[in-house]
């Protein structure tokens, strides 16, 4: 008797439009009606009997760093026909920085959510997921690796560089440099117009080594992109052949059913962590990192990371840390030219998205050439990696500063503390001429960690007080619980654990303090007796933000601090299997 088309036993080892049926008791009605459905939009059989790849799409009016979405999506349909595959597309939230209040980062789990849960209903055999502006790529693989089939990342790419008066110009680092020289008065209304024509000179992401650029280094580092995908900017024809062959692989994927976890390893997150540290990255990378790391079960160690990191130099002479943008980085040869610096210190038998491992890729992307954005080894643009990893009275469960960015002379410094007790706070007075404030002196702001904004927002980069940014004041320590964006330079102690907004330290500094950093001991000090801090903290105990409906009320409810993550407690994996390196 010939099978029928609506046959289906609808258990785990169903493939294509078999998988993940509605239940409606009856399993082959089930796919009778699911055919009958699609068939409405024009579909063949012989379409449907194809391996099914879901990309996960995310262009949208309000993020114009994935602008080039639709072109993308020609060339993965392209790329998952010509290998026999049915593309399937569908949407799911996209978060852009600067179009998500309060902040990105109270969205990202929102959007890991999102994906994981269509990724898990929707029937698919493997999924492609198109990330690119900074929260996305993490969401998506936090979601990818809970929901466990086969998944590819593919990038949408860096923005352009512009020109303003014959001065190459890039978001954001050049963002906050010009609007510092606006603050301090440098420069006029005018050309402060003209410089924010030219900051993003096309669709894609931020062209300096912020959040967007570190976390496609690290996808690829991963083993989560095809070869040379995290760096071709996101207009040129070199992103839309790694679209189309993205598409392609995932058909493989589907047939070898190499699935998620087999490429996300303890191996992988290693290597992840070094290029975070040899690119100089963003300090987001890590709490991305520790969140991805522990869908699958695994800590990403601190201590250990800092460890790393006295002994992996940044080598990826870009900005804020260095002076080039990605479009150079991509002309140098991308990742492979970084991957084959870094090979003595890499796990080369980690797994990748090909099918191949690490190792293999970094030899079949052949010999270097000459080029000046990749440093060698022996002669890099930091002598350590990028983050060290400050513990301390302030910060008993971790802080971290972005070393490589931060001002050598201030990097060992005492000083007396001026605390803002907010954002709103820091908003009012921190361009007082009658602040009291000294270039020795330290800023700390409070309550902008993840339940104290809540969504731990980008306003570590606290700027420098207009009276002193006047008076040339560049740089001045500052430290806070929440984070900075990747594109931010200064001495800055960021993610101070555990936040002001649940009691930590943080909440009981006041004003004329005295603070000591010492990166080069990994210190972070408040220089206040243990019985004074106990006696504030039963003087003034702190009330933990809470709300009473929505996703504020699981946010506030769910979310974890830096050191895991920033993610809600209930998705991690619910097994720890244990810390990354091993
Ligand atoms: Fe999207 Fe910078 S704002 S990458």
């Amino acid at each position: 008797m010939a099978t029928s088309a609506f046959e289906s036993d609808d258990d785990a080892d169903a493939s294509g439009m078999r998988r993940g049926l509605t239940s409606y008791g009856d399993a082959g009605f089930s796919l009778f009606l699911r055919k009958a459905f699609i068939k409405g939009a024009g579909y063949t059989d012989a379409a449907l009997d194809r391996p099914v790849v879901g990309i996960a799409s995310t262009g949208s009016a309000y993020n114009p760093c994935h602008g080039n979405v639709p072109q993308l999506m020609e060339a993965l349909r392209r790329g998952v026909m010509l290998a026999g595959g049915l593309p399937m597309d569908f949407p799911t939230i996209s978060v852009h920085e600067s179009f998500s209040a309060p902040t990105s980062m109270y969205l990202r789990n929102l959007m890991s959510m999102d994906t994981e849960e269509m990724v898990r209903a929707q029937p698919m055999d493997a999924v492609v997921l198109i990330g690119g502006c900074d929260k996305t790529v993490p969401a998506q693989l936090m979601g990818a690796a809970s929901a466990g089939i086969p998944s590819i990342q593919l990038i949408t790419g860096s923005m352009l560089t512009g020109s303003h008066r014959g001065e190459r110009v890039g978001a954001c680092t050049d963002c906050r440099r010009y609007w510092a020289k606006y603050r301090a008065g440098d420069i006029d209304a005018d050309e402060i117009a003209d410089v924010n024509d030219q900051l993003v000179a096309s669709v894609g992401t931020c062209s300096v080594m912020g959040t967007a650029s570190t976390m496609a280094c690290i996808a690829e580092a991963l083993g989560m992109t095809m070869p040379g995908g995290a760096s071709p900017p996101a207009v040129t024809a070199d992103r839309i052949r790694i679209a189309e062959q993205t598409g392609a692989q995932a058909v493989q994927m589907a047939r070898d059913g190499l699935t998620i976890d087999k490429v996300l390893t303890p191996a992988a997150f290693e290597n992840a962590m070094r290029v975070l540290l040899a690119i100089g990255g963003s300090t987001n990378g890590i709490v991305h990192l520790t969140a991805i790391a522990g869908r699958m079960g695994l800590d990403i160690d601190l201590d250990a990371l800092d460890r790393m990191g006295r002994e992996t130099p940044v080598l990826l002479d870009l900005k804020p840390s260095g002076q080039h943008y990605m479009e150079d980085f991509h002309k140098a040869g991308g990742m492979a030219t970084l991957l084959r610096e870094l090979k003595p210190l890499l796990k080369l038998d980690a797994m990748t998205v090909t099918g191949r491992t690490l190792g293999e890729e970094i030899d079949r992307a052949g010999p270097g050439f000459a080029q000046d954005v990749v440093r060698p080894i022996a002669d890099p643009i930091y002598p350590q990696g990028g983050i060290a990893v400050l513990r301390g009275n302030l910060a008993p469960g971790g802080a971290i500063i972005k070393q490589s960015a931060a001002d050598a002379g201030l990097m060992e410094h005492e000083g007396r503390a001026v605390v803002f007790e907010n954002v709103e706070d820091l908003a009012l007075r921190i361009d007082r001429d009658d602040l009291d404030v000294t270039r020795d002196d330290i800023l700390v702001l409070k309550n902008i960690g993840p339940k104290g904004a809540p969504g731990m927002p980008e306003a570590g980069y606290i700027p420098i007080p207009r009276k002193l940014a006047r008076a040339g004041v560049k740089d001045i320590v500052r430290i806070s619980d929440g984070r900075m964006s990747g594109t931010a330079f200064g001495t800055i102690v960021l993610h101070v654990t555990p936040e002001s907004a649940i009691g930590g330290p943080l909440a009981h500094v006041r004003n004329g303090d005295r603070i000591r950093l010492s990166v080069a001991k990994r210190e972070i000090t408040l220089r206040v007796p243990d019985g004074e801090l106990a006696r504030r903290a039963a003087e003034s105990p702190v009330a933990e933000p809470t709300a009473e409906r929505g996703y504020r009320k699981l946010f506030l409810q769910s979310v974890t601090q830096a050191d895991r993550g920033v993610d809600f407690d209930f998705l991690r994996a619910p097994k720890t299997l244990g810390k990354v390196p091993r």
